[in-house]
Parts: structure tokens; sequence; C-alpha cells
């Protein structure tokens, strides 16, 4: 018999994803695949047309309507592709003849988002900045736009819309793939978000698609099944098989969420984690963090060192204290902390400590 997971002492994951999850999570993930309730079969031998996987369903998208206050004209759809496919699939399931796409662009993910988005319609670039966001007074939206497009948390660069605008005349859609479940929203804003669940809802292999039911249904003709969100919408996200353990690992997550005081208690969480970094960082001038202080991320903190020649020294020592997966994203480099909901406050602050360390050593010439 293995381990139970919350038995053993772990190393501290800071990776973009699939992230950390809560070792009690972990423990209720382990038993329900190696032990056969009274159905006796593994929840990974479930058929996906069966009761046993409805209830499992409808049981998670109850907790997270429940925490994200979902209202009723909205639907749930459990889908799988990623975020990333959704940059196509936005598109093509939500806009009519003649109308275009329009981006705010804040970073790595709304440029890939764009740049999937413009293989398939017309894209026109409401705003564009870096290491902040422009401020929505600012975005130009084209009247035969279909939709606006804002990515929630630029997980390559730090940077995260805090502040979630009300658009008059077109929907707001947010790939929420690192900042869902991370705080209180409010979906009526939005006419349509979407992420993936690795980060802050479980085990990779989902994506959450939360809509308006007026969005359903407008897109183009031809849309592959699995991918329709108004198919997908009329079936209970079960066209094809589902991702039957992933949903099961999110309710796990969703649960958990709960229990732990959800949203307003996992903001607050996230508020003490990421400013526990941030004033490491803002501690010295060994440091340096290049997002404008109102929209820095508090899910994912992405830093330089003044001497990026001791990033690697930096990403090795931490290490070997057991803090992992430090690096900052490919394309940007530096370090990158993601601090997503499984995150527990220690790991914040034995980085933070980390830090102080590390720059009195080198400072010091050690
Ligand atoms: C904001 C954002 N959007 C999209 C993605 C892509 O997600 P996936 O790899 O699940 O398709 C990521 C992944 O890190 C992300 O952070």
């Amino acid at each position: 018999m293995g381990q139970l997971c919350s038995e053993r002492a772990r190393p501290i994951s800071f990776a973009g994803g699939p992230s950390i999850l809560p070792p009690e999570v972990l423990a209720e993930v382990q038993e329900a695949v190696g032990e056969l309730g009274c159905s006796g079969q593994s929840v990974l031998e479930l058929p996906f047309t069966g009761p046993g996987y409805a209830a499992i369903q409808d049981e998670a998208e109850t907790d997270l309507r429940a925490l994200l206050g979902v209202p009723p004209q909205y639907r749930v759809l459990f889908l799988q592709g990623g975020a990333y496919a959704q940059f196509r699939l936005v598109p093509i399931n939500l806009l009519g003849p003649g109308e275009c796409a329009a981006y705010v662009e804040t970073g790595y993910w709304s440029a890939r988002a764009i740049t999937e988005a413009a293989s398939v319609c017309r894209v026109v670039v409401a705003a564009r900045a870096l290491n902040r966001v422009p401020p929505p007074a600012t975005w130009r939206i084209p009247d035969e736009a279909g939709y606006c497009h804002v990515t929630g948390n630029e997980t390559a660069d730090g940077v995260q819309l805090h502040h979630v605008p009300a658009l008059e005349r077109v929907a707001l859609v947010g790939d929420l793939t690192a900042d869902l479940l991370t705080g209180p929203i409010d979906i009526a804003r939005f006419g349509l978000i979407y992420a993936s669940a690795q980060k802050n809802l479980g085990a990779a292999g989902l994506t959450i698609v939360i809509l308006r039911e007026d969005l359903l249904g407008r897109g183009r003709a031809g849309i592959p099944g699995p991918l329709d969100y108004a198919r997908q919408a009329a079936n209970a996200s079960r066209v094809n098989t589902p991702p039957v353990f992933a949903v099961f690992v999110a309710g796990r997550m969703l649960k958990w969420l709960r229990r732990q005081g959800g949203l307003t208690q996992a903001a607050a969480r996230c508020r003490r984690r990421s400013e526990t970094l941030y004033a490491a960082i803002e501690a010295s001038n060994f440091y340096r963090c290049d997002v404008e202080p109102d929209d820095r991320s508090r899910i994912s903190v992405c830093f330089h060192l003044a001497d990026a020649g001791l990033e690697p020294d930096f990403l090795a020592e931490a290490q070997r204290r057991g803090l992992h997966h430090l690096r900052g994203h490919p394309a940007r480099g530096g370090i990158r902390a993601c601090l997503y909901n499984a995150m527990p406050e220690s790991g914040a602050a034995a980085l933070a400590d980390f830090m102080a360390e590390f720059a009195h050593t080198h400072r010091a010439g050690g």
C-alpha cells in the first residue's frame, strides 16, 4: 500500500500548472480511485452514461454555482481541450455573420488568444499594454464586435484584471484560467467565461465554460459536436465521453473550497500570500517587479533579480530548499511563483524567507 499523500512531506511547487492540490483532496481522490464502494467500481471505471457519473457532475455544478453565484440564465459546460482550444472555439461559437471580435491584449496569453482567434475571424485589438491593464475607458470596441475578450490573469506576465468592467453594448468574454475561483466575481458582467481546471480546480483535462443562454447557437454551422457549446448545453456536456476523473477531482476541490469559507476567504488567502512575496521583492533593490502595483497579480507573482546572472543560482538553491518550479515562463524569463488555491500561506512565507536570505548572502558577496 502506498503512503497516504497527507502523511509525507512534500516539496512546494510554484508551477504554472498543474498545481499542487490540498492533501485532504489528494487523500479523497486516492481513496476513490482505489476503493470500490457499494457500486463495486473505482471512480476511474464509472460509465459516463450512468447515474453514478451524473450525480458527480450535477453535484460539481451545484457547488460551482453556489460558490460563484452563477445566475440561473447561465449554463455551465464541462468540456475538454483546455483554454487553448477555447481561443478558437469562442469565436466559432459566438460570432454571427459580419461580426468581428475585440481583444484587450495585456500579455502572453491574450496574445496567444488573439493569434488563434485571428485564424477564424476578424480581430480588432481594443487596447494593448504591457505590465498593466489599460483602463476600460480607453478600450476601443467596434460596433460590429460580437464580443470583447479579456484575460483575467496573465500567468506569464503577472498582470491581473482586478476590476471587471460593465460593458454596455457587447458581451464580455473572459479567459479566467488562472483566476477563476480565487475570489468572488460578478458573473453577470460576462457573457462567457472559460477556464482550464488544473490551476485552481484540480486535475488537467477539464475545461469549464460558463455562458449566458442567449449566446448559445449564434455561431457557425458544422461545428463538431463535442466543440459546439449549443449541443453540449443540450446534452448535459455529454455529447461524447466527458473527462470523468477530472470532473470528480474538481468536485472534491469545490467541496474543499466551500469548507475553507468560500471565495471571500479564498481571495483573502490570495492577497496575504501575494503580499508576502511583493513585500519581499520591495524590501531591497536586489529584486524587481516590472508590473504596475495596482495591476499586480495575486496568483502569479513574476519578478527578476537585479543581477539576472544570479537567477540560475537562485533557482537551484530554492530547489534544494524544497521550493520547486520557480523558473519564469519560457517566453518571459525571470522568476515566477504561482500561488493557486491549494498553496499554503506557509509556502509563500518560506519563499519570502529564502528570498531575503539569498539577497543577504549575495549582497554580502557570500
Ligand atoms: C491565462 C491562461 N490562458 C490559457 C492557458 C492555456 O491553458 P491550457 O494549457 O489548459 O490550454 C493558460 C495556461 O497556463 C493560462 O495561464
